[in-house]
């Protein structure tokens, strides 16, 4: 029996859809490629805009007629969406097989076999970290350098405009020790990067009496052969002084924030329940500089939300600009079905005006962008060497810190190079790439 799987949304599905894969694989599936083998069809979906979900809704819509020639395909859909609609897709859809929530696909390959005599939903609240069951739910199967580990799964943030609280369930963290020993299997079987993840992976251990901060010098001391380690995404408020230490002071972690802002308007991110004000994000930055000067920072910005002004639209582009930000993504609001904002709030800004809003912000971030990369000019970057650069095979190429990629002449003992951090002295830089030469040690 074959299966494929198509992700789409976070890296926490990305990771789901590793696990789901591992579960199949484990219980005698084969995964392929190629849909026209396959006899079962998933797809892992994602709700936090309505495009996301229309994008799948109108995927499984073609398979209508593949469904009709080939009636023993399972056609099964997972994840936020699977989580949030649960048995109501079959009427939109009534091909389908199989609802399987956010905290079901540990049992994807039971689920698969029922759905193959009638359509199955699988949609309670269960909890992921029991003891005894770790394994199914954090590792990844790691593929290339980098792999996942999700340390902590839900939100208890409810953001107003956010249906992830509602798809992904409560915080809950898992525990330590389970996290070290994935870690070291994964680094044992290959891997050089760790990203540890969680919709709010700043909230780590508050449930477990333990921290990020704390987790991340157990992975730093305790896994021996790992070369990086990374965790998004940050919600602003959880973001300690403690964990900017850790981040800064242990020499494997990623100098790199994911801190969203969301909006710069004390009004907005009152009405998103984001739980800080503009002055506040605006003392975290300073904290954030002042601790890790090094730090790169990327955020999210939301354009267009319920009432939003232009005056308040500048009050983002104009924290762009003063935050410095790396990067930033930029979305335009999308009422989410149930959520506070989608219940009480009218979707009152043009489509137009969000779309200028959008493009308004991009750019500035897009100045902003280029500025950082050219300080970065003489400066010495940390860099974890993928290979030989696939455009010019004289080069090698490996990502900084904050991802960005960097290229730097190939020796003859290059090779040796591949999954080690290098030290490179930056001399050109694009906006996409770092151009530069090797330190030596
Ligand atoms: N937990 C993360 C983000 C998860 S969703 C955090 O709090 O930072 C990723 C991003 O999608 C959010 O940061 C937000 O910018 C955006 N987003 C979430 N809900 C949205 C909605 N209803 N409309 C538009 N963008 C949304
Ligand atoms: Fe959504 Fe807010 Fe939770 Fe992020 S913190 S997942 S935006 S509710
Ligand atoms: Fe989307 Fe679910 Fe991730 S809604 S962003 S796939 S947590």
């Amino acid at each position: 029996m074959k299966f494929i799987i198509h992700t789409f949304g976070c890296q926490m599905n990305k990771l789901d859809s590793e696990l789901v894969a591992e579960a199949l694989t484990a219980a005698g599936w084969k995964m392929t490629a190629d849909e026209n083998e396959a006899d079962a069809i998933l797809y892992n979906t994602c709700s936090v805009r309505d495009n996301a979900e229309q994008r799948v809704l109108a995927r499984i819509m073609q398979l209508k007629p593949v469904k009709k020639q080939r009636p023993g395909l399972v056609i099964g859909l997972m994840g936020c969406f699977a989580q949030r609609m649960g048995a109501k897709l079959f009427d939109q859809l009534p091909h389908l097989d199989l609802v399987c929530g956010t905290r079901k696909f540990p049992q994807i390959a039971a689920l698969l076999e029922s759905a193959r005599s009638g359509p199955v939903v699988a949609i309670e609240e269960e909890t992921l970290v029991a003891p005894g069951t770790l394994d199914a739910h954090g590792r990844s199967l790691h593929d290339g350098m980098q792999a996942y580990i999700s340390i902590m799964r839900g939100c208890n943030n409810f953001c107003t405009y956010c249906i992830v609280p509602y798809v992904r369930g409560r915080e809950e963290s898992r525990p330590e020790d389970a996290i070290v020993t994935e870690a070291r299997t994964l680094v044992e079987k290959g891997a050089k990067e760790i990203i540890l993840l969680g919709q709010n992976v700043d909230a780590y251990g508050k449930d477990i009496n333990s921290s990020l901060a704390k987790l991340l010098y157990r992975v730093h001391e305790e896994v021996e052969g790992i070369v990086r380690i990374r965790f998004v995404t940050s919600h602003p408020r959880d973001i300690t002084e403690d964990l900017v230490r850790a981040m800064n002071d242990l020499p494997k972690v990623a100098n790199y924030l994911h801190m969203p802002a969301q909006s710069g308007s004390t009004r907005m991110l009152k009405a998103m329940n984001r739980g800080y004000t503009r002055e506040e994000y605006d003392r975290k930055l300073e904290m954030v500089y002042r601790l890790a000067p090094t730090a790169l920072i990327a955020s999210d910005f939301i354009v267009g939300f319920p009432t939003e002004t232009d005056a308040e639209f500048q009050t983002s582009v104009e924290l762009v600009r003063q935050a410095r930000f790396q990067n930033s993504f930029v979305f335009k609001y999308s009422p989410r079905p149930g959520t506070v904002a989608e219940r009480t709030m009218p979707d009152d800004v043009p489509e137009e005006v969000k779309l200028a809003r959008n493009h308004e912000l991009l750019a500035a971030q897009e100045e902003v962008k280029i500025k950082r990369t050219e300080e970065l000019i003489d400066s010495v970057q940390e860099i974890l060497v993928e290979g030989v650069s696939p455009r010019n095979a004289e080069k090698m190429l490996g990502r900084t810190a904050s991802n960005l990629i960097c290229v730097y002449d190939r020796t003859v003992h290059a090779d040796n190079e591949i999954g080690t951090l290098q030290r490179i002295r930056v001399d050109r830089a694009t906006p996409l790439t770092l151009f530069g030469s090797k330190v030596e040690a």
